[in-house]
């Protein structure tokens, strides 16, 4: 690596496409100028669960500006899920109004198609459903108990013996924590602008995953994969509701086809609580046995969720507590409930975002009753081995993080007994939790392009990436800056298209690493590919400009492709890092603030520490917004969502957030990759609301086990 690059790799440069998106210049889905559009608004169901038995469209039909009333009785015959492929059916196809049966609130019904999206929304108005509605509806988590199964293989682990790990410790304890619905609402509302040509498909449309969304409109439609093309040139956030292609884009190209004119649909904040996924309540048992010197004995973590009656997701919960501690005993179990809600998705960090949440909190109900530091007790713990996988982490600098955190953050200051740090009326608490995310590599290809202009190499990188506002073009720039030995300036970034080479997508914390690794594979390809149409050894330095013109050309290409090596798969590859936060209580009126947050990181190389940073107080701000205010209600007699709209579905505002350090540990994890990347995207949200509910602790002597934190519980 060309570490005098000051543009490159590592270097905090601004984001390369920040000034697009603040001059409003940055094309978003819905805002792609395409010519003779028209709008669609999805209808939504007004029961949870029941048969629609009559549907009248007349007056929506002979309003202003109307071309389409679609509903099931018109709809096109779409391919189904299909039973071969139940787990992942969710991902690649996305089937809508096939049938009169209504499996949830909200789910959609009919689709109005009208010349302005005013009209459309008047008119989606006039279509009148009758219903035959179900008396039992499954919208009572606590009356569903007795439908509860076992989803699959990877549900039911265990390693060692727990009982006999809990007859060897001299303290046990068994706490339950629940965390509730909660919604991703990105910024950006999930849009799409669907266009057939010849019986071809183009998507503009808000996604996380070009390849993926592809295929799911070419197995939805039954369609060549070839003949669909999906452009996603900016995203304003998903975390993870936009990796699936969700019923609207499906509306959206199939009114498409009806009308014969393109249709844009943009999903109204209300439709994303009840049509872009959500993160299912869940219900988590932990049971933890240790010796009187913190050695833990027996771990075990089984968690109860629900998911929709017609599809099965499952969010893994306890996949942190196989791997995180050196528990030789341990047992992991999950369970769902069908129940008459929107089928639950992916939400950042699914798993380690609740799980932490409730394996970090009983990690502090331990240790308080070991009388033990928390922070010790962890440290105690710690492994090097993936018990859960019985291989060897590619680095694990967790100790680490919790040590230099505990340094920046004064843990030292820290009173063990609570309600003993008292400033007026403010009761003080420090609390502290480890975090660990699944930090994954996919294969990605991409594309670079050189010309020779006026004696300088301009690069394109070309590459069906996204940027969900993580930073994907800057660093991919300064990748390529990098390994061409060329200012960021000279570079320009081309993503989000299904023409362009094919990548995993934005997903899982595996972006950085995976696109990044394919960049440089293509830079060094195209380097190495004209060093040696000249004979040049392959160590000697020779600026680009001059390499092309000892090739005689001005332009030049070459592709590039990065893939886990067999290292990777025999190591488990996470990111670590550890979280501290002080908490300030109003000892009458429960009211509590996040007085200051220290969050330490282990994720590999930093390509560039201002979108890390950004990266991470993303992550911490949702992970306190667990901690204080989200919650999404059902409606116990009808089955709608209560929350509806930001006025009642409470996020974290700066005001909340106002006091936030990050470090960075230096590291490079060769196993992980070439670059030494590791995953980051998720590691912020991780164990944060652990770090807060334990600082309550320790300013009140109530421990939270229920989220979000409301002040009434404090009293
Ligand atoms: Mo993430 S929940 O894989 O966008």
């Amino acid at each position: 690596m060309n570490t005098s690059n000051k543009t490159g790799v590592g270097a905090a440069i601004d984001r390369v496409e920040g000034h697009l998106k603040v001059t409003g210049k940055a094309t978003y889905a819905s805002e792609f100028p395409i010519e003779n559009k028209v709008y669609a608004q999805g209808i939504n169901s007004t029961i949870a669960k029941g048969t629609i038995v009559s549907i009248d469209t007349t007056e929506a039909e002979n309003a202003a500006g109307v071309l389409a009333v679609i509903t099931h009785k018109n709809a096109e015959k779409l391919n189904d899920f299909k039973k071969d492929r139940y787990q992942i059916a969710t991902d690649t196809i996305a089937p809508v109004l096939q049938s009169n049966k209504v499996h949830y609130y909200g789910e959609y019904v009919g689709v109005v198609v009208a010349e302005t999206f005013e009209q459309a929304q008047y008119a989606a108005r006039l279509v009148k459903f009758e219903y035959s509605k179900a008396s039992d509806p499954a919208i009572h988590f606590d009356k569903q108990r007795d439908n509860a199964f076992f989803p699959g293989e990877d549900s039911d682990y265990s390693r060692g013996d727990m009982e006999k790990g809990l007859a060897e410790a001299d303290e046990v304890i068994e706490q339950t924590y629940i965390t509730p619905i909660e919604h991703h609402h990105p910024m950006e509302l999930h849009a799409v602008i669907a266009e057939w040509n010849n019986g071809k498909v183009t998507a503009y449309a808000s996604q996380q995953m070009i390849e993926d969304a592809t295929i799911a409109i070419s197995d939805t439609f039954q369609i060549p994969q070839k003949d669909v093309r999906v452009i996603a040139a900016y995203v304003g956030g998903g975390f993870g509701s936009k990796l699936n292609v969700e019923r609207h884009v499906t509306l959206a190209v199939m009114a498409a086809k009806m009308v014969g004119r393109p249709v844009q649909v943009t999903v109204t904040r209300t439709q994303m609580f009840t049509n872009t996924g959500l993160r299912q309540k869940n219900e988590q048992t932990m049971k933890i046995g240790a010796k009187k010197d913190g050695t833990m004995t027996a771990l075990s973590h089984d968690t109860l969720s629900h998911t929709s009656p017609n599809l099965v997701y499952q969010e893994p919960c306890g996949m942190v507590s196989k791997m995180l501690y050196n528990s030789p005993n341990a047992k992991v179990t999950e369970r769902l409930m069908p129940m008459n809600l929107q089928t639950p998705f992916a939400m950042r960090a699914p798993g380690e975002a609740t799980g932490s949440f409730a394996l970090e909190s009983a990690m502090d109900e331990m240790a308080w009753k070991l009388k033990m530091d928390p922070l010790e007790f962890r440290i105690k713990n710690d492994t090097q081995t993936d018990l859960h996988k019985n291989q060897p982490f590619s680095s694990r600098l967790l100790v680490e993080c919790l040590r230099i955190g505990a340094e920046k953050f004064g843990w030292k200051n820290r009173k063990d007994q609570p309600r003993t740090n008292v400033k007026g009326n403010w009761l003080v608490g420090y609390g502290v939790s480890a975090a660990s995310r699944n930090s994954p590599y996919r294969k990605t290809h991409a594309k670079v392009l050189l010309e020779l202009v006026e004696e300088k190499v301009e690069a394109t990188i070309q590459m069906d990436a996204t940027d969900i506002g993580t930073g994907t073009y800057t660093i991919v720039a300064q990748t390529a800056a990098e390994y061409l030995g060329i200012p960021v300036e000279q570079v320009k970034v081309e993503l989000g298209d299904s023409n362009f080479p094919v990548t995993p997508g934005s997903g899982g914390s595996w972006g950085a690493a995976s696109y990044c690794n394919g960049a440089r594979a293509a830079c060094e390809n195209a380097v190495m590919k004209l060093k040696d149409n000249r004979s040049i050894p392959k160590d000697q330095k020779v600026a680009l400009t001059e390499l092309l013109k000892q090739n005689q050309i001005t332009k030049f290409e070459m592709t590039g492709m990065a893939e886990p090596s067999t290292e990777f798969e025999k190591h488990s590859v996470f990111s670590f890092g550890a979280n501290f936060a002080e908490v300030w209580v109003d000892k009458d009126t429960g009211m509590w603030r996040i007085e200051r947050m220290v969050n330490v990181g282990a994720a590999g190389k930093i390509l560039n520490p201002k979108t890390a940073y950004g990266q991470i107080i993303g992550g911490l701000t949702m992970g306190a917004g667990m901690a204080i205010a989200e919650k999404t209600d059902v409606e116990p007699n009808f089955g709608n969502f209560i929350t509806r709209s930001f006025a009642d579905y409470h996020v974290p505002v700066n005001l909340d957030m106002a006091n936030i350090d990050v470090i960075f540990l230096p590291e490079e994890d060769k196993i992980a990759n070439k670059m030494g990347i590791k995953g980051i995207g998720e590691l912020g949200i991780t164990s944060v609301a652990a770090s807060l509910a334990n600082a309550i602790f320790n300013a009140t002597g109530k421990r939270m086990r229920d989220l979000p934190i409301t002040p009434e519980k404090l009293i």
